[in-house]
């Protein structure tokens, strides 16, 4: 499966889904080329590092400065669509099978959603928390627990079907850096784990539901997020 990503930061959900096609756990599979819309994206080194085609977009100078638009009058803006338009034909002419966002901060509108399989990561057990501050948002509210969630993207913010989701403890008097780190470990497994069911046929959309068929690889992955819980709350008690 050839797979593309875009990303706008450090790209370290980009490099876990480099080294799962590199292993094999995603068979079959690369990812073939990675799109930034920041020169600067370290994400765009990690591709050069890893022998991919990278590509620095550099977006309209507009889009980095119109706040406050409704997510409708984004998804139909012709300018952003236009920048899309380039993406998207830099991804058709590899033809890339499914685009992975990869802490890519800029809206991706119907012009790419509705030509290739988009799917998203957030940093929080989605529909609570969308937006730029997943677990900031989270924590200010008092919850317990965060997570992060995959899902296909759609022409709304953090909302279209769920494939995978996970979930980690907030742990008392822990820092926001270790929380985040803590959290970042779930999404290096379930965005992985996401492009490996894709591949395989084991993801089912209906409406808003994403039908998961569990194989041994996915018990054992549900394993391994069921272990990090673990080592979490063991480690949290045993330093008090
Ligand atoms: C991750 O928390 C992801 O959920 C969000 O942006 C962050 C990206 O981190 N969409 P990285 O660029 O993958 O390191």
């Amino acid at each position: 499966m050839k797979i593309g990503a875009l990303a706008s930061g450090g790209g370290t959900n980009l490099q876990a889904i480099i080294d799962a096609c590199e292993k094999g756990y995603i068979e079959d599979s690369y990812i073939d080329i990675v799109i930034s819309d920041k020169k600067e994206a370290y994400a765009l080194e990690r591709a050069k590092n890893s022998n991919i085609f990278s590509l620095f977009l550099d977006p309209p100078q507009f889009l980095k400065f119109k706040k406050g638009m409704n997510i409708e009058d984004i998804m139909n803006d012709p300018i952003r669509r236009e920048y899309d338009y380039k993406i998207l034909k830099e991804l058709k002419r590899r033809n890339i099978e499914v685009l992975c966002l990869a802490g890519y901060m800029l809206f991706v509108t119907p012009e790419i959603l509705n030509e290739i399989p988009t799917i998203n990561i957030h940093p929080a057990v989605l529909p609570s928390f969308k937006g730029l501050h997943g677990v900031k948002d989270a924590l200010k509210y008092g919850v317990k627990v965060i997570g992060c969630t995959t899902h296909f993207a759609d022409d709304k913010a953090d909302h279209g079907p769920i494939i995978l989701q996970a979930t980690t403890p907030i742990l008392p008097g822990e820092n926001f850096k270790d929380l985040i780190k803590r959290n970042l470990k779930r999404e290096y497994l379930i965005y992985p784990e996401t492009l490996r069911l894709f591949k395989n046929g084991l993801l089912k959309v209906n409406g808003r539901k994403v039908i998961t068929t569990w194989d041994e690889k996915h018990f054992d992955f549900q394993q391994r997020l069921l272990e990090l819980w673990r080592r979490d709350i063991n480690d949290y008690y045993n330093s008090r």
